[in-house]
């Protein structure tokens, strides 16, 4: 009997056991599938967001706005005309319209790359694609792609200045620097002679061949561009900003430069114009300290052939920009420019839609 019982106890122990572990593998099992779909959710969840949150490489994939995104614009600033507002709104609005600006700092502050460098410049700019759409800005003699082989041309933009104006603000920029960075030392720093009293002394500073800039900035790369006085270089300019520029504005009327600039390039300006309106005062800067030059010594500067060719230059860009201005920004209910909007239709289109 008692081994008979010792039997029977021990069977209904191995079932308990059997129970026991079944219960445990059961419970184990459970928990291992839950863990497992909790995972696999949370994985598709992250699938879900690298999917659907908007990204600037996105763009790059589809061959649409491969094309549009494709732009390379070159702001081949002139110094001192005023560009610096307008450069706070082109880095302002890179985050919001999705372009990327950049800076071109050469050696030196040289206006001219040497001819490997032109090179280089030329395809790296055109070939970077993870920096389009770019804005490239920087104190840069025009530069024209073709004569490098390279067949994608850059969209170049400017501002000029009345020239005069132009180098006076420059001089005493160099002595009393701007209300921009007003405890950078400048080069002439505590040099306290006018203008005036430079241009009667004859003094290197106020040469007027310092005038010449303007011209050689447009007119580009070659060594004829440098030579004060060269009618080739003069009307090479003319040449360019005609043919090779997009818009070329001027510091007096810098508001309309953006507004124009927003309408014939969105993808990169869009909202410039009431981001320039807004914030207008606190992106001005202004050389301390200029004196307006007396009338001799605006009479003796006006004699000279680099002043009157100068001035020519920016007549004439004054001109053109007028004549866009006018062609295509028309005054709303509101007092505000705006584009005209499409004038031209396609007609007669063959062979007809059957
Ligand atoms: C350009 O680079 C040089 C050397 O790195 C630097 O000293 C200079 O301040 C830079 N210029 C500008 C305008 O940032
Ligand atoms: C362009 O130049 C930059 C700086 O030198 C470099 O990092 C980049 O890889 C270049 N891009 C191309 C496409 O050559």
């Amino acid at each position: 009997m008692c081994s008979q019982r010792t039997i029977m106890g021990m069977q209904s122990f191995r079932l308990v056991h059997l129970l026991l572990s079944s219960i445990v593998f059961l419970f184990v099992f459970v928990l291992y599938q839950r863990i497992l779909v909790t995972s696999l959710s949370a994985q598709v969840r992250n699938i879900e967001q690298v999917h659907t949150a908007p990204r600037l490489e996105d763009a790059s994939h589809d061959p649409h706005d491969q094309q549009k995104d494709d732009i390379v614009v070159i702001y081949n600033r002139v110094p001192k005309t005023g560009s610096t507002s307008f450069m706070g709104v082109v880095y302002d609005l890179c985050g919001q319209n999705g372009y990327h600006v950049l800076h071109i700092n050469v050696t030196k502050n040289s206006h001219i790359l040497s001819l490997s460098d032109q090179v280089r410049f030329a395809q790296n700019v055109t070939q970077w694609q993870e920096k389009k759409p770019a804005v490239y800005h920087g104190h840069l003699a025009y530069l024209d792609f073709t004569r490098l082989g390279i067949s994608q041309q850059p969209i170049y933009i400017n501002i000029i200045r009345e020239p005069l104006e132009r180098m006076i603000s420059y001089y005493y920029f160099l002595r009393y620097g701007d209300d921009f960075r007003p405890h950078l030392n400048r080069r002439k720093k505590g040099n306290t002679m006018t203008f005036d009293e430079c241009v009667e002394e004859g003094l290197v500073e106020c040469d007027v061949k310092n005038l010449w800039l303007q011209i050689p900035f447009f007119c580009g790369h070659a060594a004829e561009c440098w030579v004060p006085g060269s009618e080739w270089a003069l009307s090479e300019a003319k040449h360019n900003l005609v043919h090779k520029y997009l818009l070329v504005g001027v510091t007096d009327e810098i508001s309309d430069f953006i507004t124009l600039l927003e309408f014939a390039l969105p993808r990169v300006f869009h909202g410039a114009s009431a981001y320039f309106t807004a914030g207008e005062k606190s992106h001005l800067r202004k050389t301390k300290q200029k004196l307006p030059p007396s009338p001799e010594t605006l009479n003796k500067i006006q004699q000279t052939r680099v002043w009157k060719m100068e001035n020519e230059f920016y007549e004439f860009a004054l001109e053109q920009f007028h004549a866009v201005k006018k062609r295509t920004l028309v005054v709303d209910s509101n007092g505000q420019f705006i584009d005209r909007g499409q004038q031209f239709k396609y007609m007669k289109v063959r062979p007809k839609p059957s």
